[in-house]
């Protein structure tokens, strides 16, 4: 298999160990923050390791969901997303924190919080590992950031190309070579 493999990578930008580091920074500043529940929402695909991670490390009282949502790229500035997937529990009256692999436009992570804020959570925070400020079209107020990176397309730990290099341990830079 010549296609699809980590010979693809053109740089890591991020070993399996900097990552498992920045796991217990942010569940170390996440656990001091709330003494009570915490309704953590994976957003699939591409959070599923890193809310794996994070859930581990974090000292207060997590229940689990995920939604899955499909953004439209278009031509408005609002952007059009869709829930794929919705939550299995009632986020009313609950500390809910949101988990992301990337923020890149912010459209689909913009659109979530309305949609969970509309549902009555008593507050809601948003964690994401990768942040590109430099795409932002929509400004999201984050509380938990892992990385400010770069505008390069990267892959690894959950994020993919095609659905493809989700799996790996690390985050690269995809080799152009992939795409062209
Ligand atoms: P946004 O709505 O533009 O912020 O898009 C966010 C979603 O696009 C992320 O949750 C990722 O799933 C995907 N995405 C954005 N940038 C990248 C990237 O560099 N690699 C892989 N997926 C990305
Ligand atoms: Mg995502």
């Amino acid at each position: 298999m010549e296609k699809f493999n980590d010979g693809d990578i053109k740089e890591v930008i991020y070993t399996a160990e900097d990552l498992d580091n920045k796991c217990s920074e942010l569940a170390e500043r996440i656990s001091a923050d709330y003494d009570g529940e915490i309704v953590v929402v994976g957003i699939l695909k591409g959070a599923m390791p890193f809310m794996i991670d994070l859930v581990r490390k974090i000292k207060a009282p997590v229940i689990i969901d995920f939604m899955d949502v499909k953004s439209y790229d278009g031509t408005t500035t609002t952007g059009e997303v869709r829930i794929l997937k919705d939550l299995s529990v009632k986020v009313e009256g609950k500390d809910v924190l949101i988990v992301e692999d990337i923020i890149d436009t912010g459209l689909t992570l913009s659109y979530l919080i309305e949609v969970l804020k509309s549902r009555g959570a008593k507050s809601l925070n948003v964690c994401t590992l990768l942040t590109k400020p430099a795409r932002r079209k929509k400004d999201i107020n984050v509380k938990y950031v892992g990385f400010e990176i770069e505008d390069n397309f990267v892959i690894g730990y959950g994020m993919d190309y095609n659905e493809y290099y989700r799996n790996l341990p690390y985050i690269g830079i995809l080799d152009e070579r992939v795409y062209k």
